[in-house]
C-alpha cells in the first residue's frame, strides 16, 4: 500500500518511519511511504504555506492553493471533486486513492475505519494545523477524521497513529499472522493478562506471581481462563 503524507514537517517522520515493523514493511515493498514538504508547492521566495484569517481572528491559516497543488502531483484522481465523485459511481468503484484531512473536527477513527481504509492502494494524508486550513480543501478531500476527542498542534502525529493502524492490516506485515487472527477473532474484547519470565518478580520486598494456571501447560484450562480475563 502506499501512503502519501503532506506536511509543513516533513522530518517528524523520519523515525517513525524508519524503525521497527514500519522499516521492515518498507525493507519487505509491502507498504511505501512519501513524504511531500507543502512548501514545495508554495508561491514566492519565502515558500509561505500559511496567513491571516479572512474575517480577523488569531492565529495562522493554512492556504489551500499549495495543498491542492500538492494533491494535484500527488494522484490526479484525488483532484476529482467530492460532489462530481459521488455522482458516478463508476468513479468510485474504480477509485483506490482516499484523501483523508486530519482534523479535530472529523469522524473519530476506530479499528473498523482501519480496515476499510486497508483495502485501498493509496492512502493521501493532510496534516493541517491546529489554527486552521482554509475550508475550500475539504471539497478534495474523500474524509474529514480526528484519532480522538483532544485537540493537537497538528495533523502529523495523528497521521501516525492512523499510518500504525492502517500498514499493520497489509498482508506479511505482522510475521506471525497467529496474531492478527486472534486479534479479529477477539474483536470488541480487551486483550487478556499477558506474563513473561520471571514467574515470581520481587517488587518492595513483595513478591508477584504469574496465575498458575498459565505455567499448567494444560491448553485448555489456559483457554478458558483467557477468555474468562479478557474484559469486553
Ligand atoms: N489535529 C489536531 N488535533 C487533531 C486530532 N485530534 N485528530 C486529528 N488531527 C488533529
Amino acid at each position: 500500500m502506499r501512503f502519501d503524507i503532506i506536511t509543513i514537517f516533513p522530518t517528524l517522520f523520519d523515525s517513525f518511519l524508519n524503525e521497527s515493523l514500519i522499516k521492515k514493511s518498507v525493507d519487505k515493498k509491502i507498504n511505501r511511504f512519501l513524504i511531500h514538504d507543502l512548501r514545495k508547492w508554495a508561491k514566492g521566495k519565502h515558500h509561505q504555506v500559511d496567513d491571516r484569517p479572512f474575517g480577523g481572528g488569531a492565529g495562522m491559516v493554512l492556504m489551500a492553493e499549495p495543498i491542492i497543488k500538492a494533491l494535484k502531483h500527488i494522484s490526479i484522481k484525488a483532484l476529482k471533486h467530492k460532489n462530481k465523485i459521488t455522482n458516478n459511481k463508476q468513479q468510485i468503484t474504480n477509485n483506490k486513492t482516499l484523501t483523508i484531512l486530519l482534523s479535530p473536527a472529523g469522524k473519530q477513527f476506530n479499528q473498523k475505519m482501519a480496515e476499510k481504509f486497508s483495502k485501498y492502494d493509496q492512502i493521501i494524508f493532510i496534516c493541517g494545523r491546529y489554527e486552521g486550513i482554509d475550508a475550500r480543501v475539504e471539497k478534495f478531500v474523500d474524509e474529514k477524521i480526528s484519532i480522538g476527542p483532544y485537540v493537537l498542534n497538528g495533523g502529523e502525529v495523528a497521521a501516525m497513529v492512523m499510518i500504525e493502524a492502517v500498514a499493520r492490516l497489509q498482508p506479511g506485515f505482522v510475521g506471525n499472522c497467529e496474531s492478527l487472527k486472534e486479534e479479529s477473532f477477539n474483536n470488541d474484547k480487551k486483550e487478556y493478562p499477558q506474563y513473561t519470565r520471571p514467574e515470581v518478580l520481587a517488587v518492595n520486598n513483595k513478591k508477584m506471581k504469574v496465575p498458575p494456571v498459565l505455567m499448567s501447560g494444560d491448553h485448555k484450562k489456559i483457554k478458558e481462563w483467557r477468555e474468562k480475563n479478557s474484559k469486553k
